[in-house]
């Protein structure tokens, strides 16, 4: 048993500390959003992930994971302290590391023992040893430490799933006697551990989050080309996938990416790459490739409706990725944004990210599901492959539609069974 101390109880932060708490270490998990620690000491959690909850139920009342908004109380008996804030995208495409600043002052201003600094979110590279030099200006005593980098490669949705049985731990530093106590709290996960340099584990984080962007986007424009000489993209990416140099995963071709991590960390690599006077060639394509992706659902909607202003357009799955409400950079902003600006009258339904759509997007009308979107609508759009999509009766939809009218974002249905149900289908690719 470690006591660990966890700083932001974000995405990152409420997943870490969970899951240490759940393999027997003690954790003080520490926000400075005050309502948020209230809330979590009611179990109430700021996220949606499936199964979260009941984790942070049970450690909570084994008495092995606290929340706290003291830095103090956080860090008194801390022998590790996890970054795990936000960095969000500054307007030029860089990270914004005010978050991890004030975090790290506050470190340096609070540590009483010997610690290990361990670094989760996303950070530029370089980042690692700005930090040794930051906790050096603002401590007021001279207490050692050292600083790790363990970038995070969890998915929301599967969160818990990905921080139990990880493919890889990474783990960088300048000491590497820090990053194997680090490593031997990550042990019980049993995966294979990377240690490095600061730097470079820095870099394998953005680096893995583009190249899988790079897979997505690549697979995209395949669809298209697919589209355009009569290949089906579900049959060519099964077929690429059994070659163990490309592997299955990430190979389903749809609107685009997006989410908390891909825009934001593409951009940010293509912005250290120029800083640095190298030219991010791919990684500018990748992006514009992605870019277009929601284009091609208005277009085929004009062709079959027409002028779209008055036509219901009603848009099943509003997060950006299923099992989550996350609508960060969400292909379902883009749609409504471009159907609402040719006057088309936006519904939309999502399992579960209703409420924050509801905040987002005051031009999107909420419905309760997805036959009531689909009610009297001229046309359909698949933008997120929940579950519960993927069984509707189809022959109800077609009766409750104003005209059969299904752009199948996430290659959902079946081609010929919608053209044998009548409807006037499209898919991505196919
Ligand atoms: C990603 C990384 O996978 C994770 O390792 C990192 O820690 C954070 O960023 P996440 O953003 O939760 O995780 O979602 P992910 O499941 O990777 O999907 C990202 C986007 O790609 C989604 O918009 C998803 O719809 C899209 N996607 C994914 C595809 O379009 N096709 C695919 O084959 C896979």
């Amino acid at each position: 048993m470690k006591n660990i101390s966890v700083i932001g109880v974000g995405y990152v932060g409420l997943v870490t500390s969970t899951c240490f708490a759940d393999l027997g270490n003690n954790v003080i998990a520490l926000d400075i959003n005050k309502e948020r620690v209230a809330n979590l000491k009611k179990g109430i959690l700021p996220i949606y992930e499936p199964g979260l909850e009941e984790v942070v139920e049970r450690n909570v009342e084994a008495g092995r994971l606290h929340f706290t908004s003291s830095y103090d109380e956080a860090l008194r008996d801390a022998e590790f302290v996890f970054i795990a804030v936000g960095t969000p995208e500054k307007k030029d495409g860089g990270a914004d590391l005010q978050y991890v600043e004030s975090a790290v002052r506050e470190i340096a201003k609070n540590m009483t023992r010997e610690l290990i600094i361990i670094n989760k979110s996303t950070v530029p590279v370089g980042t690692g040893d700005w930090v040794a030099e930051t906790i050096k200006k603002y401590q007021s005593k001279d207490i050692p430490f050292s600083v790790v980098s363990c970038p995070e490669f969890l998915r929301e949705g599967s969160a818990i799933a990905d921080f139990t049985n990880p493919a890889r731990t990474v783990l960088g530093s300048a000491k590497k006697s820090a990053a194997e106590k680090v490593a031997h709290l990550h042990l019980p996960l049993r995966a294979p551990i990377i240690i490095t340099d600061l730097r470079t584990a820095e870099m394998i984080k953005y680096a893995s989050n583009a190249f899988l962007a790079t897979k997505i986007s690549f697979i995209n424009e395949v669809a298209d080309i697919c589209e355009a000489l009569g290949a089906d993209i579900k049959e060519v990416a099964v077929g690429m996938g059994y070659d163990p140099r490309i592997g299955k995963a990430f190979l389903d071709a749809g609107l685009g990416w997006g989410g908390s991590c891909f825009p934001k960390d593409v951009k940010a690599l293509a912005y250290m790459a120029k800083q640095n006077q190298t030219h991010p060639q791919m990684l500018n394509s990748v992006m514009e490739i992605n870019a277009d992706r929601s284009n091609k659902v208005v277009d085929f909607l004009e062709d079959k409706l027409g002028d779209l202003s008055g036509k219901k357009i009603a848009l099943l799955g509003l997060a950006f990725k299923p099992n989550t409400d996350d609508m960060r950079e969400a292909v379902s902003i883009k749609l409504v944004d471009a159907l609402s600006a040719k006057g088309a009258a936006v519904h939309g339904y999502d399992p579960v990210a209703q409420d924050v759509a509801a905040k987002l997007l005051p031009d999107l009308a909420i419905e309760k599901d997805a036959y009531s979107a689909l009610d009297q609508a001229n046309a359909v759009v698949i933008v997120t492959e929940w579950n519960e999509f993927k069984q509707l009766n189809l022959e109800k939809i077609k009766k409750l539609m104003i005209s059969p009218v299904i752009f199948d974002g996430r290659n959902i249905y079946d081609p010929e069974q919608m053209a044998r149900l009548g409807f006037a289908y499209k898919s991505i690719g196919r």
